[in-house]
């Protein structure tokens, strides 16, 4: 836990029942060395009290934006923290966060906090499940925020399920990995593909494919999250950032997502090809939509460029290549055949055979294949859980 030593950690407790854990959690931050400054809601304050966790933060606990005779100036907290925790948040906290309600201290603090914020939902099993909380966590994360997430067991209603508060242990242990893990990737520019491409036909249709963007992202994150400048060339998808690091370049055709990507990766440290591109185009696109005539339309189509081979030929010996293969029979040989023809120094491959894998999912099932035919099959995982498996391996080849 050493990464915890000298770091300032703004740890902020809503009202719910797990707030009881909160005393053991930090307690478990300060022995590890972190300096705590505890925020509390007014509702958080009928489940433990202030005085505890002062005693055990050893820093008097704020509870208000404005006392009678002080103001606890939230913005200075915000800019002040290495880190912040919400731990627990309710569900009413999760909604005023992805929405920008900053009607109590720690909301306030949250909207001026420059560090990482991280929560830990609690609430009993209907209530996370629900489409608008599960709608509001998606979209914290998508601002850059971490989930800590939920455990399986008894809650306080009696009910079982998901929904518990995540054990202080295991909070205190991803704090401290993410902090060791945090700058590993500062000073390093990486390209990443995402998404599908749309081949125009007419004013009215295209050519495209089934590519949502997700898992894309959920790479342009990790690297970010690691402290990495992220050039996101991104077809189009509905999906969108806002982390500080990556810069999203938005693009439609083939050939737009050449020419974007062509020109970022030389200044780049490495590219991560996860976009579905067509591999061709309609030879001619009408500048008027096409009437219906005849029983058979025949379409004459021409090959797009190969964004992934063609940065593979001009590929320094500093530079890391990474392509993914989506394939549906003899996968691992079509893999390896692509990884070698394109010059990528290893190889993602999912296959529309394994089920929850491929487009559109928020899981994946990946074999990363390397350059020296080593072969590494992971089981299915969430998009997420995927990209912190290809980041750790990237870190890994630029040693
Ligand atoms: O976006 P999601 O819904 O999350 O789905 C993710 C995904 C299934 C799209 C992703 O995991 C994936 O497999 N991406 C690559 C899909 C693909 O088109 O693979 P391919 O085998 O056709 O291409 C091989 C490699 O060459 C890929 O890195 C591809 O980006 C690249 N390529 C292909 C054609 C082309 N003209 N230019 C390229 O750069």
């Amino acid at each position: 836990m050493t990464a915890l030593k000298g770091k300032k950690i703004i740890l902020g407790i809503t009202g719910s029942i797990a707030a009881y854990k909160s005393a053991f959690l930090t307690r478990l931050l300060i022995k590890a060395g972190a300096e705590v400054q505890i925020l509390m809601t007014p509702a958080a304050t009928r489940f433990i009290s202030p005085l505890t966790l002062s005693t055990l933060s050893k820093k008097a606990v704020f509870t208000e934006v404005s006392a009678e005779d002080s103001w606890n100036n939230h913005v200075d907290m915000g800019l002040w923290a290495d880190i912040m925790l919400v731990a627990p948040t309710t569900a009413t906290t999760l909604a005023k966060m992805s929405q920008a309600i900053c009607d109590n201290i720690i909301t306030a603090t949250y909207l001026s906090a420059r560090c990482p914020v991280f929560f830990a939902p609690a609430m009993d099993l209907d209530m996370w499940q629900h489409p608008a909380t599960q709608d509001n966590v998606q979209r914290l994360q998508s601002f850059g925020n971490h989930l800590i997430p939920v455990g399986n067991g008894e809650l306080a209603s009696g009910l079982v399920g998901d929904g518990r508060m995540a054990e202080p242990e295991d909070i205190v242990r991803l704090l401290s990995d993410f902090l060791q893990k945090e700058q590993s990737l500062s000073g390093k520019t990486f390209l990443i593909t995402a998404g599908p491409t749309y081949e125009h036909l007419d004013p009215v249709r295209f050519i495209g494919n089934h590519s949502s963007g997700k898992m894309g992202m959920a790479i342009a994150e990790e690297l970010a999250n690691r402290g990495a400048q992220v050039k996101l060339v991104l077809g189009p998808s509905k999906l969108s950032t806002n982390h500080s690091l990556i810069e999203t370049i938005r693009v439609q055709s083939a050939q737009e997502m050449y020419e974007a990507s062509k020109k970022e990766f030389d200044h780049c440290d490495g590219g991560v090809l996860a976009a579905a591109v067509a591999d061709y185009r309609p030879k001619t696109v009408s500048d008027k939509k096409i009437k219906k005539s005849g029983n058979s339309l025949t379409l004459e189509l021409e090959k797009t460029i190969d964004i992934a081979a063609s940065l593979g030929k001009v590929k320094r010996k500093d530079q890391l290549l990474v392509g993914f293969a989506l394939e549906t029979n003899n996968e691992k040989a079509n893999a390896e055949g692509k990884l070698k023809k394109k010059n990528f120094d290893f190889i993602v491959l999912n296959s529309l055979n394994d089920k929850g894998a491929g487009f559109n999912h928020d899981t994946n099932k990946i074999s990363i294949i390397r350059k020296d035919n080593k072969i590494k099959d992971f089981k299915l995982k969430t998009k997420k859980a995927v990209a912190i498996d290809i980041v750790d391996e990237i870190t890994e080849f630029l040693g």
